[in-house]
């Protein structure tokens, strides 16, 4: 089947794009108003570009044509545009629940980490907050924005700090504990995958393939895997 993605409608186009683009981390944006408010929301469409500078870029709509504020700009997009700053936090299963409570079409001004029961604590560089329950929150600062027709962006952040939760990383060597860390993955709608079957598949050398031929798939589910 070949699709021709103009004259499909936006709702078909968002089916397969984010049916097939899976699984997706999921950033948990924190943001804070120009008037001082607090605002937490989820994006999928999410992820890091680069490390040097440090760079993770962000897809922002309008609320989409089930919700009250249909056609309506995003706080979170209203807040980065206003104040250039945001937080992402990442999400794991325990925090899964709260997260999609943030998804929720509030009232702009609602408090959604209060209502999702998530903690929120000071930033070191932006006035947005972090989310105390997130494994990993990154202070970022707008460095770009592409604008696509009235209030859909696509926002580039520099990741500024970045706070990680002590058991997740070995200090001297920046090591991870992959086993420790649960993220979760969104695939489409309202379903999700854990992360805890994984399997390893080293990239190689030429010289390595030309001697061993393609590497094979291991398993690589033991509770000591570090990277
Ligand atoms: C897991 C998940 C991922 C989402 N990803 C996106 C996304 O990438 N882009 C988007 O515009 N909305 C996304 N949404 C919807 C927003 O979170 C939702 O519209 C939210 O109410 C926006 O809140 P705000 O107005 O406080 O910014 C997602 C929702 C969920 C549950």
């Amino acid at each position: 089947m070949l699709i021709e993605m103009a004259p499909l409608a936006p709702k078909d186009r968002y089916k397969l794009i984010a049916g097939f683009i899976v699984p997706r981390p999921i950033a948990l944006v924190t943001s804070r108003s120009m008037g001082g408010v607090d605002n937490a929301a989820p994006f999928s469409a999410f992820n890091y570009m680069g490390e040097d500078p440090p760079v993770i870029v962000l897809g922002l709509q309008v609320h989409g044509s089930g919700s009250v504020r249909a056609g309506e700009i995003k706080d979170t997009t209203k807040n980065i545009h206003e104040t250039g700053e945001f937080v992402v936090n990442l999400v794991d299963e325990a925090i899964a629940e709260g997260m999609n409570v943030c998804a929720v079409d509030f009232p702009p001004g609602t408090d959604e980490a209060a209502a999702a029961g998530l903690t929120l604590a000071p930033s070191v560089a932006v006035a947005a907050s972090r989310i105390v329950e997130s494994p990993v929150a990154m202070e970022c600062r707008r460095i770009a924005a592409l604008e696509f027709g009235s209030f859909r962006q696509v926002v580039v952040g520099e990741i500024l700090w970045m706070h990680v939760r002590d058991e997740l990383i070995e200090a001297e060597t920046l090591t991870i504990d992959a086993a420790a860390y649960r993220p979760v993955g969104r695939l489409f709608g309202s379903l999700y995958v854990r992360t805890n079957d994984r399997f390893q598949l080293p990239m190689m050398r030429y010289s390595e393939y030309l001697e061993n031929g393609p590497a094979r798939i291991r398993d690589a589910d033991k509770p000591s895997e570090r990277r």
